[in-house]
This record gives structure tokens, C-alpha cells and sequence, in this order.
């Protein structure tokens, strides 16, 4: 079992296989980056899953892929596979654009994989296109459907914006429960790589739009999920609610981050990360199970972000499309 420095256990790994993208959100990655990771230096999905494979073996029993856009890394569902095939007992799941799913939904559910979160931050194809910076919302809706048509269990994420899309929160929650998925809805985290001039949503301003619609119920947080769960009393449909303004998932925080080039990084927010690269080129296990070791009892009690100053000097600098949110 990985129990870190401050006794939370850790049974949780999002890996992210690429910082690449081809949407262009304005809360994550408005410009393309100055410099991308070169090539070379990505770690094969071999030498990911060795890690992995460790990681699995000492308790870690949900993996979630991530990126970047995942589905731009080739033959993603060969490395699906390899998870699956180790243990199918996994819960094992994968965070997307939805893009390319109409083409990959199937090979990702032959492969093994159990659940997608797709985002989806509006319905309207106009500002579907101004948010992402891409004309995307046609592929997108296939893609959702694809997923579900192939027995996938899907949840949406929306990130609410003012004067963006905050009119769309009842459309999409609506959208979401006559499909059967359940959505989320993610505070705006403000960071340094995102469009300054954008204005997020507080949970509480996100819940009075619901409320001018529906009574709703809290329920409470599912288990160390950052998603506090609400009741929608009129027909019992769930939803989520992202709050980290709150600030108060750090506490029963449950999960570590692998990037595409080897970093092992303890924290969304969080600059410092060692990574596992040199180790598992090696095929040195031992070596990795250190490195894991490590970060684990440096975890820190809480990550380093503000929501007021994302420029200010002690605050992470990290993007999202590089830790996979
Ligand atoms: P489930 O397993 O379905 O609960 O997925 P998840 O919520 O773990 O994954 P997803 O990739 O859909 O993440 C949803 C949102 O939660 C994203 O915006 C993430 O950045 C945010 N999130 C996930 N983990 C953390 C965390 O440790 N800290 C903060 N602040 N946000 C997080
Ligand atoms: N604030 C909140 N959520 C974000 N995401 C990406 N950037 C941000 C941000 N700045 C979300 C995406 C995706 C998930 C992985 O992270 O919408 O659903
Ligand atoms: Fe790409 Fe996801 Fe970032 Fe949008 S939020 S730019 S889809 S990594």
C-alpha cells in the first residue's frame, strides 16, 4: 500500500502520454506552447507501463489517462491493452477532448478501457469553437455518443465562463441526463498559461444557476473525488461540483501524476517533480520503486496555487496540458 508523508493513501495515478493538443482552450492553452517536449524525449508506452506496473503492484488501483489530447499519441489502445491485460480489475479510465473518439471509441473499449470524462463546455457550435479556438462541437457530439454506443461509461466536464457560457449550465446538465451521464462542473482555475482576461464561475454562482431551475439536495463528496455531489429532487439525477477554491480536497488527496517524459509529479500545483526516466530505460525497477518512494514522502499538505496572482513568484508555474489537470 503507498501511504505518503502526511498519511493519505495513494491508490490513484493520472498519466499523461502527451502535453500536445489540438484544441486550443483558452483556459489551458490558448497560444501553442513556446517549445514542446521534443519527441525523443517521450517515454515509449513500454517503458510508461513498466512504471505503471509498479505503481499497480504496490496498490495503485485506478489509472487515468491523460494528456494534453491522449488520443493524438498513436495506438493509444495498444497501451490500453497493456494496463488491462496486467489487471483487469483496474479502474481504468481516460480524459479527452472527444475529438478523435468517433474513429478510437471502439478500440479503446476492445482494449479494455471502462470510462471516459470527456469536456464539453458548450452546445452552441459558435462558442464551442471560441473556447476551444477550433470548430469542434460536431466531432465532439459524435464522439459522446460513440463512447456511449460502445458501452462506455461516460461523464462530461464543463468549465463554466461568464459572458462565455454561463448560460449553457442547465442546457448541459440537461443534455448530460437525457443521455444518462453524469456532468461535472469545474471552477476556472486561474494559471498563468490561460487567457488572463477570462472570468470563471464560483460554485456558489454555478449552483444558483441550477437552483433557478430545479431544488436541489448535496449528497457530499465521492470519497476522495475533488467532485462534491448534489441531487437534482425533482427527477434524482446526480451531478458534480469542482470547487478548488474551497480548498479543501488537498486533505484526502489520494493521487500522483506520471508526464509523458517520466516526471512523478505530487501535486497538480506543485513545481518540484523527480522523474522515473533514466530508471526504466534501464528496465531498473528497483530504481523506479525509489523514485516513487520519494515523491510520495514529499508530497506536499497542499499544492501551491492562487487564485488571485497566478504570476506571483511562489506559485506553481505548471500547466495543466502538461499534468493532464
Ligand atoms: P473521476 O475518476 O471520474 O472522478 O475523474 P477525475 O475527476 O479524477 O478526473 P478528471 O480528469 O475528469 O478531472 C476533473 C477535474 O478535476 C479537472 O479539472 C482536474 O484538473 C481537477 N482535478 C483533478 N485532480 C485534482 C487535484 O488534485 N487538485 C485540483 N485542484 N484539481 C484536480
Ligand atoms: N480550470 C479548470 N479546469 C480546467 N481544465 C483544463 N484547464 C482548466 C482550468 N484552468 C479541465 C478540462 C478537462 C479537465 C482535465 O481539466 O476542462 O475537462
Ligand atoms: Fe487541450 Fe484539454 Fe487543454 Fe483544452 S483543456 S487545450 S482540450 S488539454
Amino acid at each position: 500500500m503507498l501511504i505518503d508523508g502526511h498519511g493519505r493513501r495513494v491508490n490513484y495515478l493520472r498519466v499523461s502520454v502527451t502535453e500536445r493538443c489540438n484544441f486550443r482552450c483558452q483556459y489551458c492553452m490558448p497560444e501553442k506552447p513556446f517549445s514542446w517536449v521534443p519527441k525523443e524525449n517521450l517515454l515509449s508506452f513500454e517503458e510508461l507501463f513498466m512504471f505503471i506496473k509498479v505503481a499497480m503492484d504496490e496498490g495503485v488501483d485506478k489509472i487515468r489517462i491523460t494528456g494534453g489530447e491522449p488520443l493524438l499519441r498513436e495506438d493509444l489502445d495498444r497501451f490500453v491493452k497493456m494496463i488491462n491485460d496486467h489487471n483487469p480489475n483496474v479502474d481504468l479510465a481516460m480524459t479527452t477532448n472527444g475529438f478523435l473518439l468517433p474513429e478510437a471509441a471502439q478500440r479503446l473499449k476492445d482494449a479494455g478501457l471502462k470510462r471516459l470524462n470527456i469536456s464539453l463546455d458548450s452546445l452552441k457550435p459558435d462558442v464551442a469553437a471560441k473556447i476551444a479556438q477550433k470548430d469542434v462541437l460536431s466531432h465532439v457530439l459524435k464522439g459522446i455518443d460513440k463512447a456511449l454506443e460502445v458501452g462506455l461509461k461516460v461523464k462530461l466536464n464543463m468549465v463554466p465562463l461568464k459572458g462565455i457560457n454561463d448560460d449553457e449550465i442547465v442546457d448541459i446538465l440537461e443534455y448530460a441526463q437525457q443521455k444518462g451521464m453524469k456532468v461535472r462542473f469545474i471552477e476556472y482555475m486561474e494559471n498563468r498559461h490561460a487567457d488572463q482576461s477570462l472570468r470563471g464561475m464560483h460554485g456558489k454562482e454555478i449552483l444558483a444557476k441550477i437552483k433557478e431551475r430545479y431544488t436541489i439536495r448535496a449528497l457530499g463528496r465521492e470519497g476522495a473525488s475533488p467532485s462534491f455531489n448534489y441531487i437534482i429532487e425533482e427527477s434524482g439525477y446526480e451531478f458534480g461540483l469542482i470547487d478548488p477554491h474551497k480548498h479543501d480536497f488537498c486533505e484526502s488527496c489520494n493521487r500522483i501524476r506520471l508526464t509523458a517524459e517520466g516526471f512523478l509529479i505530487p501535486c497538480l500545483y506543485f513545481d518540484e517533480a523527480m522523474s522515473i526516466a533514466k530508471h526504466v530505460k534501464k528496465g531498473d525497477i528497483e530504481g523506479a520503486s525509489q523514485v516513487l518512494a520519494q515523491v510520495l514522502k514529499d508530497k506536499p499538505k497542499e499544492n501551491r496555487w492562487s487564485e488571485e496572482d497566478p504570476n506571483e513568484e511562489d506559485i506553481s508555474s505548471r500547466a495543466f496540458y502538461e499534468t493532464g489537470g
